[in-house]
């Protein structure tokens, strides 16, 4: 008797932010590992030049891995799936003793070359959708995926969000900062008007403030940027991520908290973001 595998139906979701350095890609592979480690199966995709993501999962340099396609190649080549781009998450760096695939979490190897990707988009049909259509056929095989943007409002995150149901502004706090993410909600707006016949829906569903200063010593604006976050965002307010120097070293370490410092609070605060957007461990 064959056993077929129901489809599954992932919550898509866009870690965004039009300013750089903001703690998207920190928070899209971070609430990747947590979630594949409550058993869901999640896909992260690495959208953004920096490959910060990639990076992060294991990957030093995806353009330097002979015959592994990336992200750019599945935007530029008419042929290639994205399958082809999918890899196991690392726990570590890629060839270095010990590191092991992390169980439920893949990636979708980001590219140094995507920095042409607007360039090339410019010329495309249908250019806006074309992470929806790349996404189409792998989607069934994952419950969530998340998507790390580029710290910009090109065609590239216009395309992540229509290929979304859900965004999530990354932010650090501050008044400037938080300013900033009204542009964020406008651009949400206007893709999903003016997509609407192709199944544009995506929401913002949550507000995450990253790097948050613990004591007041560290920056006199941290209690008020909270304050401003909730008095502008209300329930959208995501718990928030606390300052750590662990958060940097794991980046520098290729190794995502949950397998860097597990009973850190930089995990705990993750675990927490996990939670605050609805998820739990699986049974
Ligand atoms: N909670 C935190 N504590 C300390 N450092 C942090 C924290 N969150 C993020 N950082 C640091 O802030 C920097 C920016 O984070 P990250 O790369 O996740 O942002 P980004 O929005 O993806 O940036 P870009 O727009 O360049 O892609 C990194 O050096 C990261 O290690
Ligand atoms: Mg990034």
């Amino acid at each position: 008797m064959t056993v077929v595998q129901a489809e599954r139906i992932p919550r898509i979701i866009s870690m965004t932010n039009q300013v750089g350095g903001s703690g998207k890609s920190t928070s899209a592979v971070n609430l990747g590992a947590q979630l594949a480690t409550w058993g869901y199966k999640t896909l992260v995709v690495d959208a953004d030049d920096q490959a910060d993501a990639s990076v992060a999962l294991g990957y030093m340099n995806p353009d330097a891995l002979e015959g592994q396609k990336t992200i750019y190649h599945c935007l530029t080549e008419k042929d290639t799936k994205l399958q082809e781009a999918i890899v196991p998450a690392l726990a570590g760096p890629l060839g270095a003793d010990g590191t092991k695939p992390i169980d439920n979490l893949h990636l979708v190897l980001g590219s140094g070359e995507m920095e042409n990707a607007e360039q090339h988009l410019t010329n495309t049909m249908n250019r806006e959708m074309w992470l929806k259509k790349l996404l189409a056929p792998v989607k069934g095989d994952y419950d969530v995926i998340i998507i790390d943007c580029p710290g910009s409002l090109g065609l590239v995150v216009i395309g992540a969000i229509l290929a979304s149901d859900e965004v999530v502004a990354c932010v650090k706090p501050g008044y400037k900062e938080l300013r900033g993410l009204t542009r964020i909600e406008q651009k949400i707006e206007l893709v999903k008007e003016e997509y609407e016949e192709f199944g544009a829906h995506a929401e913002l569903t949550g507000v995450l403030l990253v790097d948050v200063p613990t004591h007041r010593s560290q920056g006199a604006v941290w209690d008020d940027g909270k304050k401003m976050a909730q008095d502008a965002y209300g329930d959208l307010c995501l718990p928030p991520v606390r300052r750590s120097p662990r958060i940097p070293e794991s980046y520098a370490h290729q190794k995502v908290l949950i397998y860097f410092d597990r009973a850190g609070d930089a995990t705990a605060d993750y675990m927490a973001v996990a939670k605050g957007l609805g998820f739990k461990r699986q049974k």
